[in-house]
Order: C-alpha cells, then structure tokens, then sequence
C-alpha cells in the first residue's frame, strides 16, 4: 500500500463529514431524523443574486479563467460592505482579497504565515478547522480557554503566563461559535495590544456578524487592529450562500499580498457568475437581514423552549445561528446527543467536538424550519418517557 503523509496520520476525518454520512444512513434506514446540528442556511438566498447568476452565465468571457484577485467590481462591494455595516474604510486594491469561504482562508493564512514548529493559539472551544490546518503545516497546537466564567473571551492573565517565544498566530472567531457570544471591544481591545506587544498575527474569522446581531463587530472597529490583525468573512450564513463558496480576507496589504501569493498557487480566481451574483448580494440593503433574523428570531424561541424542556441553560443575549445550551443533569451532553438522536431522531451536535471545554453543551442549528422544530419539541418532550 501507499502510505499517505505523517501530517495526514495526525488529521482526523471532520466530524461533520462522518457523522453526517451515518446521519444519511439512518435516514436510508426510515428514521426520520431532522438535523439541527449543522449550521447550512435553509431559507433561499436574494431572488436578485440569483437572477444575477443565471444573467452571467451568458455574459461573453463567463467561462474563462478569472483574475486571483477577483473582480474589481466584487472587492469594491467588499469595501462598500465594510463601511455600510462596520463603518470600517479598506481599500479595494490591496486590502481585500476574495476567497472561496472563509475556511480556504484559514488554509490560505495558516500556509503563508506558519513554519513548521511554530506555534499557533487555537479557541477551546472552537471551529474545528483552526486546528486541523495548523496540524497539516506540522505546527503546533496551543489551545487556550474559552469559558462561561470569562465571557466565552480568552483570559490574557492566563496567555501572558504562557511562554510565547515561538506563538506566531492567534485564532479568534466574534461572534464566536459555537457559543453565540458577541464581541467585547474592551477585551479584544486588549488582546491586540498583547499581539503586537508580542508579535502574533490575530486572525478573527467572522462569519457571524450579521446574524442576530444589533451591533455589528468588525475587528477593525479597534485600534491599532491593521498592524497585527486579519480578518475572515463569508457570504454563506449573511446571504444564504453557503454552497456558493464566497468568502473574503480584509487586512494589511503586506498580509493580503502574502496570503494571495500562496493562493495564486493553489486556485484560480471564482466562477464569473458567481463572482457577479456576490457583488449584488454585497449592495443590498439592511432589510434583506432584517427579515432573514425575523425569521431566525421565531426559530430560536422554539429552540429555547426545547431547551428548557431539556434543562438546558442558554443565554439569552448570544448571537449568530446557534443556541448553545448547557447540560444540568448528571448525564454527559454526549449521551444526550445520542438520546437524542437514536431515540428521538433530532440530530443535534455535542459541545466536545468543538473542545474539551464544549463538553456539558450541545449546539442547536437554527437552519431548520419551524415547523421541523416544532416537530423537534414535541418529540423531545417526550423523552423522559423513554
Ligand atoms: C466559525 C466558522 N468559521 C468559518 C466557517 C466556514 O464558513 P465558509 O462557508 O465561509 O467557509 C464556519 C462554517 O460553519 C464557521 O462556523
């Protein structure tokens, strides 16, 4: 046999791409499971991006390849979108850089900025893919806490004890997921004076913001933040987008430049369709979110109430397009998952999968119609029956 790579042996399968596999399995088997644990928009994207789409399809060039760096007219609405939503100023030429969703750009960051042995500071709990691309570069995993007590926000007292000598890149992620905690200026603040007191790249990934939220967080709302930060953002949870794959990359021009550097290496630029559809989903205005979180809003009351059912805790001030509750049994949040799975066929995802500090939570999808949770609630509400 041909053996894969030592950094493949060290990486383990995403979780979501097994358990979904035997999630379709019970299905197939007639179990009528409805999944609240993946967070992939079910209501349709704008009518206007899609009539875009098709539009460009026809458009002379469409097939051909496309600049790395995107579209002038796509990175322009980029910029426009940063100022209309986060009054942030970045300019179009060389301070964005369109991706194929944020979690290329992960990727992307972590191959234009790591060596190997370098260290890398990774939310507990957190987005599984920080560490799997830090893992593939044969660097190394520092992961730091997250907890209820701090906010969901990492405590500096506990970083500045660290030895942080070989720390070259920070992962962060407000809104966070899977917590649902909004940003805190005041501590992230903080935390960019930490990074270039001691020369680590800070890297949010922020594809959260426009959901639920009444106060738009841009990192680049803070001072200082261009010198040592990234920026990370998607149009598949603010638009619906999830399986167009657009994304993009706000920062520095010396960051944006590296990071297309490894790019132009590994991809070319999006499908012009595409590309043309993003731009129009960029300029709409604020009451396509308006209605999307109407929608989100009602959805999330019958999660709460299905929490409650559960004994759950929650906070009821979390954003982003998850509840996150907390377990107050003697039970693990994994038994319950798989209670709630087997027995009553909702799929929803435990908290260790996003780390250990995700252990006594469960994490609920508000993709999922209310009439689907509906049927969720009243099936969980006879599971002590069981
Ligand atoms: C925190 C976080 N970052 C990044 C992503 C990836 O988003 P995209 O679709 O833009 O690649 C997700 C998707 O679920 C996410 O939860």
């Amino acid at each position: 046999m041909i053996s894969v790579s030592n950094r493949l042996q060290k990486t383990e399968e995403y979780y979501f791409s097994k358990k979904l596999r035997e999630v379709a399995q019970l299905k197939k088997a007639g179990k009528p499971i409805i999944n609240l644990g993946i967070g992939s928009p079910d209501l349709a994207p704008p009518q206007e991006v899609v009539d875009e789409l098709v539009k460009a399809t026809t458009q002379h060039g469409a097939y051909q390849y496309q600049a790395y760096k995107g579209l002038d007219e796509l990175r322009q609405a980029m910029c426009g979108f940063y100022g209309n939503q986060y009054a942030v100023q970045i300019d179009k030429e060389n301070e964005v850089l369109p991706l194929m969703g944020s979690k290329e750009g992960i990727s992307l960051i972590s191959m234009a900025f790591l060596n190997e042995g370098d260290q890398v500071l990774v939310p507990n709990p957190g987005y599984p893919t920080y560490q799997a691309a830090t893992k593939l570069l044969n660097a190394e995993l520092i992961s730091y806490d997250l907890t209820e007590g701090n906010a969901w926000h990492p405590d500096l007292e506990a970083l500045q004890k660290l030895d942080l000598a070989k720390v070259k890149l920070m992962w962060i992620n407000y809104p966070n997921m899977p917590t649902g905690q909004a940003a805190d200026r005041v501590k992230l603040q903080e935390l960019i004076h930490f990074a270039k007191a001691n020369k680590i790249l800070l890297v949010n990934d922020n594809p959260y913001s426009m959901v639920l939220t009444d106060d738009k967080f841009s990192i680049f709302q803070l001072e200082g933040a261009k010198e040592v930060c990234l920026e990370l953002n998607s149009l598949s949870k603010s638009y619906n987008l999830a399986g167009f794959r657009v994304g993009f990359l706000v920062g520095h021009s010396e960051f944006i430049s590296a990071v297309l550097k490894v790019k132009s290496n590994m991809d070319s630029g999006m499908f012009f369709p595409i590309q043309k559809a993003a731009t129009k989903a960029l300029e709409l205005k604020n009451d396509w979110f308006d209605a999307q979180n109407t929608v989100y809003k009602k959805r999330r009351a019958i999660l709460w109430e299905m929490c409650e059912t559960l004994n759950l805790s929650f906070d009821k001030s979390a954003v982003g397009l998850f509840v996150w509750g907390k377990v107050n049994s003697s039970q693990s949040a994994k038994e319950l998952a798989d209670e709630l799975l087997y027995k009553r066929n909702v799929f929803v995802t435990p908290g260790d999968v996003f780390g250990s500090n995700g252990s006594n939570y469960l994490r609920f999808s508000l993709c999922v119609s209310e009439e689907e949770l509906s049927i969720c609630k009243e099936r969980i509400s006879k599971l002590e029956t069981v």
